[in-house]
């Protein structure tokens, strides 16, 4: 048995540490993502990865069975969820994922502070934390066309989920902080659930099995690291809230993407999150992402 490296993410914290944590994770992320550029919510070295990724195309040897199963049923499930395929079901789950995101991301941009009006370096982190969503976004995107589905539109929820979403960065932190957490947890957790999927169904395609684990992984060290950054903005009673959280949080939004309970065992992703101590992740991915000190061993 190795040794444990890393400690659970709801491991506790005092406000000194948490203090220095938020100046070791400023760091860390301007290093990480480059140059925020604003007006194109993007940042420097995401850019040039995205980039790279389109000059150097990879595609399927056999194109998807049944594109229009996936354009069909991307936005709204329109078929019964047990007639279609698995490789469908990934993908229009997949895009139903990031479309939440998008939504979140979009409305937040606009009510916190930009870069100019950010004094403390926890609006600093936020600030880049978006842009780093929107370039999740764009992987995601990617990630798709990659599967040949270059006619996928992103299109915004119904006008009440998109103004509830608007609303939730404007509560104040002891209210926002931990759900903003959570979220980021499932993030991992279903990132990581996806990753395995990739090398069930794509058995046959080794390309685009490692460039979409490439895509992904982009996304994954992200989305590690801001599980320690939201984690980071928590105090001890938030952290218990928290990990009650997980199990009706997973479960109300997996029920909203009917792909995920097809296809994965959301029970065991509950159970993933609230277990979660960054132990599992390979090393490939901690050395590119950040973790809060006081969860090291
Ligand atoms: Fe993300
Ligand atoms: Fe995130």
């Amino acid at each position: 048995m190795r040794t444990a490296k890393f400690l659970s993410v709801f491991s506790p914290a005092t406000e000194e540490q948490r203090k220095e944590n938020f100046e070791n994770y400023w760091e860390f992320t301007q290093q990480h993502g480059g140059q925020l550029f604003e007006d194109d919510k993007d940042l420097a070295k995401k850019r040039a990865r995205l980039r790279y990724f389109k000059d150097n195309p990879v595609k399927l040897r056999q194109p998807l069975a049944d594109p229009d199963a996936f354009y069909r049923n991307y936005i709204k499930m329109k078929d019964d969820p047990k007639s279609l395929d698995r490789m469908t079901l990934m993908l229009t789950g997949m895009y139903k994922f990031a479309r939440h995101e998008w939504v979140g991301i979009k409305g937040a941009w606009n009510v916190i502070p930009d870069m100019a009006n950010s004094h403390k370096v926890q609006d600093k982190i936020s600030r880049v934390h978006l842009a780093e969503e929107f370039c999740h976004w764009r992987l995601f995107d990617e990630m798709l066309r990659t599967c040949g589905l270059d006619k996928i539109e992103w299109v915004p929820l119904d006008p009440v989920k998109e103004w509830i979403y608007e609303q939730f960065p404007k509560f104040p932190g002891f209210l926002m902080d931990t759900p903003a957490f959570v979220t980021e947890l499932m993030g991992v957790t279903y990132y990581c659930y996806l990753h395995r999927l990739f090398d069930d169904l794509l058995a046959d395609e080794p390309e685009v099995r490692d460039r979409l684990k490439e895509l992904l992984d982009e996304i994954t060290i992200d989305e590690v690291a801001h599980v320690g950054q939201r984690r980071n903005f928590i105090g001890p009673i938030g952290m218990k809230v928290s990990k009650w959280l997980v199990k009706p949080f997973y479960t109300l939004f997996f029920n909203d993407i009917p792909e995920v309970g097809q296809l994965f065992d959301v029970k065991q992703m509950i159970k993933d999150g609230e277990a979660f101590d960054f132990n599992e992740l390979p090393d490939y991915m901690i050395k590119r992402s950040w973790i809060p000190s006081y969860c090291k061993a």
